[in-house]
């Protein structure tokens, strides 16, 4: 008995060291989506790309990289990534890619601002930008305690990603950013070949609700080639643009619901505004009764309705007039400036504009220095293609298995939390968790509801960039998600 325990524990033990390596190694290099050629042309091949001396970088155990990745050689077409490996056993920990979209240009309305100067560097990154500009300062509830993170700035235009050919720019839409990013992580994999098997997750906020579920798609559907395949296993999506009339329909609601604008002037939209036309503001009645929605979002910052807005910043606050924005670019919608300390995105810019700064990101030489902004506002002029609705990508996921989490910051004006509830009630998928509040530490976070495929939660009192509001909440939601865990529906003893 006390002989056949020991040996069961033995070979146990041997079988789950064998087990490791197989998924590590022997498996992936046997298994179906991997090459030994893999191995053999591109050993961890990214040297080249480590971070070493970032200026005023806290001290760090883990390893990061940045740089560009080349997506054409013939035109000359690069993204620029930052890289974190986990804070620990980076090797058995999922890679994630986070997307930012265009959040926060004033009545600039659609994609182009940087995953970087926002994900990394104000919500969810190891380092955050710091209020002088100077520097960086540890987070210690990075997502990258949980996995290893990967920073896109994407499309072409954003951030530190270029073109070397002018006429790529004539192309941007849903369409080429999703192509685009997936010729980057498949040359990515190439100089960090042992994460081309790892389990995969997309996440993002904002225009990214459009940009994730459409990677997702074609990566799903680029997977059916095996020398192509991508573990990819869920997306998360944060504030997400999802369908745009019901995005609309709740953004209207939610502004007079929290007392933004009058009675009137809802009922107007109400009567009015049909968000499903082509062109809903063709009808004078509701194109004005939205500007009075919009004229008031312009006071306050849209993406978190009870805080200050970043007045040092106060010139953009006199832009277009809403509604000359609202009739060219009918199908997006109109952003205005915020977020938690709504001046950040100014510290940003300082900060990735200094030469030591792109020297070390291996973006510039140190001689010659690149423009760096947060968001490229003539981005969206030239947007070709945005899907009206991704809820059909997201009934394709469910059927396909992938684990999707939506998570909504309730003080968002921009992307409500009304929004969401609309486009998931138009998901009609059946209820298998009814509402409930899920705690962390000891306080109602939010609410949450799981449906059979998808899980949706609250977070009380954040704003659209959720991650800067509630830091410790987001981690922990970010965390139950990796895990396919329910939220904590009890409050802890
Ligand atoms: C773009 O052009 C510059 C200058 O010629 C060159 O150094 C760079 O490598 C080119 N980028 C790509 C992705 O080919
Ligand atoms: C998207 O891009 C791919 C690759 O360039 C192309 O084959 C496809 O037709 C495009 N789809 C749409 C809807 O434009
Ligand atoms: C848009 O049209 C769809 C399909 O007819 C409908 O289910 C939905 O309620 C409409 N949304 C709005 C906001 O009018
Ligand atoms: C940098 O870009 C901004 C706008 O994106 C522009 O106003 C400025 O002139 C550019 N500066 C340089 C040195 O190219
Ligand atoms: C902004 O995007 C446009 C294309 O829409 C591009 O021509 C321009 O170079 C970009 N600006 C910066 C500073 O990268």
């Amino acid at each position: 008995m006390d002989v056949l325990w020991k040996l069961t524990v033995y070979l146990t033990l041997v079988l789950n060291v064998l087990s490791s390596i197989d998924s590590s190694v022997m498996g992936a290099a046997t298994g179906r989506h991997w090459k030994w050629s893999d191995i053999n042309s591109s050993p961890e091949n990214n040297d080249d790309h480590l971070v070493k001396a970032l200026p005023g970088q806290p001290e760090v155990e883990f390893k990061h990289y940045a740089g560009h990745v080349t997506v054409d050689e013939n035109n000359g077409r690069a993204l620029f990534y930052w890289f974190y490996e986990a804070m620990t056993l980076p090797q058995e920990k999922p890679l994630v890619l986070w997307l930012n979209g265009g959040d926060k240009i004033l009545y600039v309305s659609g994609p182009g601002c940087s995953s970087v100067g926002y994900g990394a560097t104000q919500e969810i990154g190891p380092f955050l930008v710091d209020t002088d500009g100077r520097g960086l300062k540890f987070n210690s509830f990075s997502w990258n305690k949980e996995a290893n993170m990967l920073f896109l700035e994407s499309p072409i235009g954003v951030g530190f990603s270029y073109s070397n050919t002018s006429t790529d720019y004539n192309n941007l839409g849903d369409n080429f950013t999703a192509n685009d990013a997936y010729t980057f992580l498949h040359k990515w994999f190439l100089k960090f070949p042992s994460y081309k098997t790892r389990t995969f997750y997309i996440a993002g906020e904002s225009y990214a609700g459009k940009y994730v579920p459409e990677l997702a798609e074609l990566i799903h559907d680029k997977n059916k080639d095996p020398s192509l395949y991508i573990p990819l296993k869920g997306i998360l999506l944060g504030n997400p643009e999802t369908s745009n009339a019901e995005d609309w329909s709740g953004m209207v609601d939610y502004a007079w619901s929290h007392a933004v604008v009058s009675d009137e002037t809802h009922k107007t939209i109400t009567r009015s505004c049909d968000f499903n036309s082509t062109n809903p503001w063709s009808n004078d009645a509701c194109s004005d009764a939205v500007g009075e929605v919009l004229k008031q979002y312009k006071e306050i910052d849209i993406y978190s309705l009870y805080t200050s807005v970043c007045i040092s910043n106060s010139l953009n606050w006199n832009d277009n007039p809403t509604q000359v924005m609202m009739k060219q670019s009918s199908k997006m919608m109109p952003r205005i400036m915020g977020g938690f300390d709504p001046c950040l995105d100014d510290y940003a810019k300082t900060f990735y504009n200094r030469l030591d700064v792109q020297k070390a990101l291996h973006v510039s030489d140190g001689i010659k220095l690149r423009n760096w902004s947060i968001c490229n506002n003539t981005i969206f002029d030239r947007w070709s293609d945005s899907a009206i609705t991704v809820l059909p990508i997201y009934s394709k996921l469910i059927q396909a298995g992938l684990r999707i989490w939506v998570y909504s910051g309730d003080t968002d004006g921009r992307v409500p939390v009304l929004s969401t509830r609309y486009s998931l009630n138009a998901l009609g998928l059946p209820i298998t968790k009814s509402w409930r509040p899920w705690y962390h530490e000891k306080q109602v976070s939010g609410w949450y509801q799981e449906y059979a495929g998808l899980t949706f939660a609250t977070f009380r009192g954040a704003g659209h960039a959720v991650p800067c509001f509630k830091p410790s909440e987001s981690l922990a939601l970010f965390s139950a998600f990796l895990f396919g865990q329910s939220l904590p529906s009890m409050r802890s003893a």
